[in-house]
Formats: C-alpha cells, structure tokens, sequence
C-alpha cells in the first residue's frame, strides 16, 4: 500500500488548509522566522526536511533574500506544489525527493547554516530520528541550527490523551464548518482512527511516532549538539532547537 501522504488529493488538500487543520501552523512558521533571524542574516543555505509544498521556505527566501533553500521529501505531489510555489525563486530554491531515512547529505550543495523542520519528523521510528538528528550535526555549518517544529507526546497518557482528543474534536469541528477540503477528510478521519480510537496501540515508522520532549532532547545531545532546548511550546506541539 502507499504511504499516505502520496496522493495528489492529499498534498493539495494540506497545502490548501495546512493553518486550519493544524492551530498551531501560522504560530510555529513565525517563532521558526524569529529564532532564525541572528542565523539567515548573512544569508546562506536553509534546508527544510519534510518540507512538503513549501510553504514555509517560501516566507524564508522572501524575508532573506541571500539566503537559498532546499527541501528533502518523500513524496512527488508535495514536491510538485513546492517546485510551482518556488519557482519564482529560480536557482535560489531546489527540491529533492528522497526520505529523510535516506542518504541524503550528497544532494546538498554546500554546509547548511540551519536545518528546519514542521510536522515531518514525528513520523520517523525513535532509530531513525536518532540517525537524522546525527547527520545533521554532522552537515551543518559550526554555530549551526536546527529546528524541529513538531508534535511531541506528554509523558503520562492521560495528559497525552486528552490532547490527541482536543485535536481531533478540532479537526471534526472544521470539516463540519466546511472550512476543510472533502478530498482530505479521509486523511482526518484515519488520523483519529489511528490516534484516538487506536490510542496506545504499537507504532511503526510512518505512524505518529510521537514522543517527549525530554526524549527528543536526549537524542539531540546525543547527536553532538551541545545546546539543545525548546523555546516554544503549546498542547500537542513544540520547537526543538539544536545549536552546532
Ligand atoms: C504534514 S506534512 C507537512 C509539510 C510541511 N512541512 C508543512 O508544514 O507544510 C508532512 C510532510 O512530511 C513528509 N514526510 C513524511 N514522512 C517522510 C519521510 N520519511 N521522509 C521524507 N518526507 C516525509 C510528507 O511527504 C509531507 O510532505
């Protein structure tokens, strides 16, 4: 079967509703803008991973314009939204289809001065998100960023829970309002289906691998990053930052 976020329908049903169906995504592109600000003035290279149809390097490139950007995914209908949104961009902008999984690192033109990141990375494996973390340190620029803006479980389920719920009542609520393409509301129902009816159920890379801060900082240590911290934090979601 394909992954889920491989259809035409489902790529152009996010792009087109991305701030309604997530109430956090207008808040979290603009706390990425800010923490950016002291890194991008200089200008440099940007890369968005699972930046999906650009929409986020899209405002970067328009607020530096030195700087240049790429996006690593894993599907071709998000890809394709991205190259038409970006084009205007000419060689400032690239995207290159591969899963973040992957061996990425000889796509990059250069050494990124930031890698950023908005609800991609929770759905990789604890393993997988531990080796990405890694690659970046590695590739980044010293002084380097990374920032992750992400959904991030509590640590007790009932906490979690709850907030999965107020989600999911938001996401109904939308699609009863009509604010919500009908092309993406299977993709809505199957969220709920996976996180709420099957709530604690094992999880496999490409589920909502979600997990908690403290766990995600560890792996950013880990990684090599000597500073790691969240200076943004709301319900389900989180910026996760790494400085090189
Ligand atoms: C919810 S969308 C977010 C897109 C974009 N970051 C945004 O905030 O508008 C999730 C994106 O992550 C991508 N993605 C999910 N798993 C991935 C993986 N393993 N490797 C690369 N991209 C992945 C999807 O293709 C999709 O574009």
């Amino acid at each position: 079967m394909s992954y889920r976020w491989n259809t035409s329908d489902f790529a152009s049903g996010y792009d087109a509703a991305a701030e309604i169906i997530h109430p956090n995504y207008t808040a979290i592109q603009d706390q990425i803008l800010g923490l950016l600000e002291s890194h991008l003035s200089k200008g440099g290279l940007v890369v968005d991973l699972g930046g999906g149809s650009g929409r986020l390097l899209e405002r970067i490139l328009d607020r530096w314009p030195q700087s240049h950007g790429l996006i690593i995914d894993q599907s071709e209908p998000f890809l394709a939204l991205a190259e038409r949104r970006l084009a205007r961009f000419g060689p400032r902008a690239a995207c290159v289809l591969s899963r973040l999984q992957d061996d990425w690192s000889r796509e990059l033109p250069s050494s990124p001065t930031s890698f950023i990141s908005m609800s991609a990375i929770h759905h990789l494996d604890p393993g997988e998100k531990q080796s990405l973390y890694q690659r970046c340190f590695q590739l980044l620029i010293p002084g380097g960023l990374l920032l992750n803006g992400d959904e991030v479980r509590a640590g007790n389920d009932r906490e979690y829970a709850a907030v999965l719920n107020s989600w999911a009542d938001h996401m109904r609520r939308k699609m009863v309002a009509g604010a919500i393409p009908p092309s993406f509301h299977s993709a809505l129902h199957g969220w709920i289906d996976r996180n709420v009816n099957h709530f604690g159920q094992p999880k496999k890379s490409g589920d909502d691998c979600h997990e908690t801060i403290d766990t995600q900082l560890g792996y950013l240590r880990s990684a090599g990053f000597p500073l790691a911290d969240v200076p943004w934090q709301k319900d389900l979601w989180a910026i996760l930052r790494g400085i090189k």
